[in-house]
């Protein structure tokens, strides 16, 4: 790998044995992707995926600790994934019990390590920092270092920024260096499509599910699809860009997809349109019998599948204003008209701190309250992934959190009913 005079003196210790050590994993992860050499990390604030204070992630504080002492800070403010834990998600006595003394008995202490490394803000804590309310929106063409995958996924596609599908722990000490070397999505032939995805549906696809399908199929590849403008349009509004918040995260947790372009509306797409697209690119067409066919190969993985559900988890990736307010109007809608005064499981919505406090300070919030819907800010990934919230029966429409939890999958359309009819 080339380096600079500058790189190269960091990397032998010019700025002491730490900053040295933190060269080292990124040339090394760099050389493990055959990248040729380090770029700038040029935005102004960075993300990161590790939220969560596990009382078994001893290295990480370790680590934390040796870099706060040896006053390493990151060059970047940041901000940070979901908290694990919010009071207001109903739980149990023994659920509590295991989330705060076994699970995440580390979250104070860690979010002290965070603050003291450069965290934004004290809460700064969503995986959607890239919504105007939170303030952490990447500029086309700046490269980041970033890992929470629906965050990548959304920056390089639809905000046309340049990052890779990095991990938790590399995000930070990218931003500590301030390099990130350059390989795969940073460079301009690994933002070219090996995939051309023809949206042949006769109804605007289910974000959640058309973002499955193209995962699954393509997994890591980048793919360009078209005829998704049609249902759309041609500018990147809120609505826009809200599907797309939740067609990449599926993309990215069903598959490993970190950019795609959609014709006629991401950036790249609309500036340089097919050619894009590689040579010998693949062909990949989806209606509305194969949106239907992924959806009937998802496994209920309850032990009972005919369980009334017990918690809806809504907001995975966190949920836009608009969303909540369109959720707030259609959930209002259909008690109304099934003559029920609340929803009938109990039911969270997550959105980001900032979303929350904007959304507080309009009418709509005592009208979600009104109809029981909970309003949080936490993971629900996070809150999901143990024995004890495992054996429960938890309804989602959201892919990502389907794939790596025991929760099951329904359209928008089947949520609303259940939870009002
Ligand atoms: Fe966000 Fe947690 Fe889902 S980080 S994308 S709410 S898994």
């Amino acid at each position: 790998m080339q380096l600079t005079k500058q790189q190269e003196d960091l990397l032998n210790g010019a700025k002491g044995e730490t900053l040295a050590k933190v060269m080292k994993t990124l040339v090394m992860y760099g050389q493990a992707f055959d990248a040729t050499r380090m770029v700038e990390v040029s935005s102004q604030y960075n993300h990161l995926v590790t939220s969560f204070g596990l009382g078994v992630m001893k290295p990480v504080y370790e680590l934390m600790d040796t870099l706060l002492k040896e006053g390493v800070r990151s060059n970047q403010k940041f901000t940070v994934d979901p908290r694990p834990l919010d009071p207001n998600v109903p739980t149990s006595f023994l659920q509590d019990l295991i989330f705060k003394h076994f699970m995440y008995s580390k979250q104070d202490f860690y979010e002290k390590q965070l603050n003291e490394l450069g965290l934004l803000e004290k809460d700064a804590f969503t995986c959607t920092c890239y919504m105007s309310e939170v303030g952490n929106t990447p500029k086309k063409g700046e490269v980041l270092s970033w890992s929470e995958s629906s965050a990548v996924v959304y920056a390089n596609s639809v905000l046309g920024a340049r990052c890779n599908r990095n991990s938790g722990i590399i995000d930070i000490m990218g931003s500590i260096v301030g390099y990130v070397p350059y390989f795969g999505l940073l460079t301009d032939e690994g933002r070219k499509a090996d995939w051309i995805v023809k949206i042949e549906t006769s109804k605007k696809p289910e974000a959640q599910l058309l973002g499955s399908a193209i995962g699954m199929k393509v997994m890591e590849d980048v793919p360009y699809v078209v005829g998704l403008d049609k249902w759309l349009g041609k500018e990147l509004n809120e609505e826009a860009c809200t599907y797309l918040k939740d067609f990449g995260a599926a993309t990215a947790s069903n598959g490993a997809v970190g950019l795609y372009h959609i014709e006629n509306l991401t950036p790249e797409a609309v500036e340089a349109g097919r050619s894009l697209l590689k040579e010998n690119v693949k062909e990949y067409v989806i209606d509305d019998a194969e949106l239907q066919r992924v959806y009937n190969s998802y496994p209920v993985v309850w032990k009972n599948a005919d369980a009334k559900p017990k918690l809806c988890f809504m907001g995975c990736p966190h949920m836009s204003l608009q969303q909540l307010k369109d959720w707030t109007e259609k959930i209002e809608t259909q008690l109304d008209k099934y003559s029920h005064d609340k929803v009938l499981i109990p039911t969270v919505f997550t959105a980001a701190p900032a979303v929350i406090a904007k959304f507080r300070e309009t009418d709509y919030y005592p009208r979600l309250q009104k109809t029981g819907v909970i309003l949080s800010y936490i993971c629900p990934l996070m809150f999901m992934n143990n024995p004890l919230c495992a054996k429960m029966p938890v309804i989602t429409s959201s892919n990502k959190l389907r794939t790596y939890t025991t929760s099951r999958y329904y359209t928008d359309e089947e949520i609303l009913m259940q939870l009002c009819r």
